[in-house]
């Protein structure tokens, strides 16, 4: 069997580890493997790339994805799907692993309805938003670079006594909020998931005042909505000194924690060992420990709940 690799969506810390492990348990297997360039975008441009295992040498410890990945507006047309499926059929791929998220599996899920070839996806992306899976490629090295980085941001709060909002991606989701702020001691959470009431997040901040709190950490998940216009409020509303920082892409790259690729290398080993099986279309994914096959359709389909106690403990702890 001929099988293709594809990064696709987001780049996620991970993503090399998770190519590695596909190109050489497949090849460990007797399979072939070629590598797909820039996403669905070079799919639908037959731009491939072939790939032994001697060409994912020393790509374990780093970020980004060496076959490049695109958001590939295209792919969303019935014109740029068949374009694809022809370039599978041109380029003899018999098998292909999408590692992306949620949206590169909608994709898939679309590929696979034209080409009928066996699809397996490997959930990749910092923002951990896929339906199926307790956790995906990159969001806990995301995670841990915006600790690392609000461990720093906390010097400067303290000595200033100021507030600070830390805003850190997740796209419409809050998974890296919650996790980021519980593991930073953040006072206060902010997710899409939870209605904002800016009144009752200064009537919060009031009270940490009040019990002795120097200092207190807003993080806020870019899906809220305008940081800036929150630290405003915050601002005209107390008397604190409130400070903004946006961490952005700072989450998206470098080096995968050894959780992370761990992750990766048994997702890759999985997604090869399902298509030994006979699997047609589905994704792969973590619960409870253990690397199980999940619904492709519902990975994106369906919404993942958030954990609220999260929250609440945090609250709790805060304090
Ligand atoms: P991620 O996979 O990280 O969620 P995106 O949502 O940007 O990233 O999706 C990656 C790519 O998948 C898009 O650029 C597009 O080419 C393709 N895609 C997303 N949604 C669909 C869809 N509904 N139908 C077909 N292709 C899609
Ligand atoms: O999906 C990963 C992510 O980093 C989101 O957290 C963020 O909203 C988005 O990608 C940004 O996408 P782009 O780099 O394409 O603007």
């Amino acid at each position: 069997m001929r099988v293709a690799i594809i990064t696709s969506g987001g780049d996620a810390p991970g993503m090399n580890a998770a190519i590695r492990a596909v190109v050489r348990y497949a090849h460990s297997a007797g399979l072939e493997t070629i590598g797909v360039r820039d996403g669905y975008r070079g799919l639908l441009e037959g731009k491939t790339t072939g790939l032994k295992p001697r060409s994912v040498a020393n790509i374990l410890h780093l970020g980004g994805t060496i076959l490049g990945t695109t958001r590939c507006p295209e792919f969303m047309t019935d014109q740029g799907v068949a374009k694809a499926a022809d370039a599978i059929v041109r380029e003899n791929i018999e098998g292909l692993v999408v590692i992306g998220g949620d949206g590169s599996f909608a994709g898939a899920s679309r590929l696979y309805k034209n080409c009928g070839i066996p699809i397996i996806g490997i959930p990749a992306t910092i923002d951990n938003d896929v339906y199926g899976t307790e956790t995906t490629i990159g969001f806990e090295t995301a995670v841990d670079t915006a600790v690392e980085a609000i461990d720093r941001i906390r010097d400067t709060a303290l000595s200033h006594e100021r507030i600070f909002v830390v805003e850190v991606m997740g796209r419409d989701r809050g998974f890296v909020a919650v996790d980021v702020g519980l593991a930073s001691g953040a006072g206060i959470i902010l997710i899409p998931e939870v209605s904002l009431d800016l009144d009752q997040v200064c009537r919060k901040l009031q009270k940490y005042r009040e019990m002795g709190k120097k200092t207190t950490i807003a993080v806020v998940a870019e899906g809220v909505g305008n940081s800036s216009e929150i630290v405003d409020y915050i601002q005209r509303h107390t008397k604190y000194e409130v400070r903004l920082s946006k961490l952005g892409y700072i989450l998206r790259g470098g080096s995968p924690t050894a959780r992370s690729r761990i992750l990766a290398s048994m997702f890759g080993v999985h997604a090869v060992e399902r298509l030994l099986d006979g699997a047609r279309k589905e994704i792969v994914a973590i619960r409870r420990g253990e690397v199980v096959s999940a619904d492709l359709e519902s990975a994106w389909r369906r919404e993942k709940p958030i954990n609220k106690k999260l929250l609440q403990m945090a609250d709790i702890l805060a304090k």
